[in-house]
């Protein structure tokens, strides 16, 4: 199958291509990102030069690039998103024109070209915030309270209006918090863990009680890789870990990982309209297509933290931002690599 990953050179974008290009190499693989501040190629360095694997610079809010990517595509999965949602309460703009109309973009572009498949990456923020023992099922109703959940939950209504006007063959999934190599750090985990390092302070929200549901980054991709082969076409499929923690647990747990000190924990304001918890029922995808996660938080969290550990040159240079000017200068405004 040729599968062009939109956002592949993104966190997880970037780990589901390593497990397609390492476990399920019978694939094409096309890499379609604008390469923003979350985008980095160095994150697939190793694997670029596989046959099988190649990189568009390109922006799904522009068809042409996407007509031109998707010419014979069987599958777009459509990772590419502005995806923090600090960055959405500065400004809401951007999370419109990325995850809503990117998405539209790419939805007519697979509609014309006939592309076979569209799996649509969508997250567990566009049901809100939900009291301890609610969970998130596929058909509960969305209740968005941030703008990037708002743009999420958005981005699934045109993804199914598609399906249900014009017939695409259109996948979801929702997953929780991933976390794993490669994470950018202003999102909880590598924050923590690239501050803890250099022995700063490390910023907690409010009371820093607020619960998330944390998935390794590789269980979510096998999740997603299942959903791509095997899911129904029409459904929304819940990926979960049924592992809660609220931030302060796991922050306590990166601090004893490193042997640092708790006094690094500082309180700062808390985030505007905070989601106090997020919680998902991974049943469906668990009965019908038998995927498990595989890996515990602790495990997790321990790979997690040897990662940033090896790289720390990688966590260096995306602090500083030094690669986004390497690659403009490589690949200019718009590169198309192989
Ligand atoms: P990320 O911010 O690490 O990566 C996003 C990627 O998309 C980047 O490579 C960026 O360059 C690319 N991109 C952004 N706008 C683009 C555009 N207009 N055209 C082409 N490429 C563009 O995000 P992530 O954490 O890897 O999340 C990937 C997807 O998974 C997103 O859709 C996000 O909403 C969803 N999701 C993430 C989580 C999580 O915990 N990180 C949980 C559930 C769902
Ligand atoms: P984040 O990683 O931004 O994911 P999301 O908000 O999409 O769940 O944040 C996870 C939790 O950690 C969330 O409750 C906000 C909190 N948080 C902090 O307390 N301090 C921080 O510096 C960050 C980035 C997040």
């Amino acid at each position: 199958m040729k599968i062009l990953v939109t956002g592949g050179a993104g966190f997880i974008g970037s780990n589901f291509i390593r497990l397609l290009l390492v476990k399920y190499p019978e694939h094409k693989i096309i890499n379609f990102d604008k390469l923003t501040y979350a985008g980095n190629l160095e994150n697939l360095a190793d694997l670029a030069n596989l046959p099988n694997y190649s990189f568009i610079k390109g922006d799904i809010c522009d068809s042409e690039n996407v007509m031109e990517a998707i010419s014979d595509v069987d599958a777009i999965v459509n990772f590419a998103a502005e995806s923090h949602v600090d960055r959405s309460i500065k400004s809401a703009t951007p999370f419109v024109s990325a995850n809503v109309y990117g998405t539209q973009v790419l939805l007519d572009c697979a509609r014309e070209k006939g592309v076979s498949r569209f799996i649509h990456i969508s997250t567990d923020e566009v049901g809100g915030s939900l009291e301890p023992g609610d969970y998130l099922d596929e058909n509960s109703r969305l209740y968005p309270s941030s703008p990037y959940a708002a743009s999420k939950a958005a981005a699934e209504h045109f993804v199914y209006a598609a399906r249900h006007t014009h017939g695409l063959d259109t996948v979801m999934t929702r997953t929780c918090n991933n976390y794993g190599p490669y994470q950018f750090p202003e999102k909880l985990i590598p924050l923590m863990i690239a501050n803890a390092l250099e022995n700063k302070p490390l910023p907690v929200y409010g009371d820093g009680l607020q619960v998330r549901d944390w998935i390794y980054v590789e269980d979510n991709c096998e999740a997603l890789y299942q959903v791509l082969i095997n899911g129904r076409s029409g459904e929304i499929y819940n990926i979960g870990s049924r592992a809660e923690k609220n931030n302060l647990e796991v922050i306590e747990t990166i601090l004893k990982l490193l042997d640092r000190s708790k006094d690094l924990i500082t309180f700062v304001a808390d985030r505007p309209g905070h989601d106090r918890r997020y919680g998902i029922n991974p049943s469906k995808i668990e009965q019908e297509l038998g995927w498990k996660p595989e890996v515990s938080f602790e495990q997790g969290l321990k790979k997690t933290i040897d990662w940033y550990l090896n790289n720390q040159t990688w966590l260096e240079r995306t602090r500083s931002g030094v690669y986004r000017e390497y690659y403009q200068e490589m690949y200019g405004e718009r590169a198309l690599l192989k």
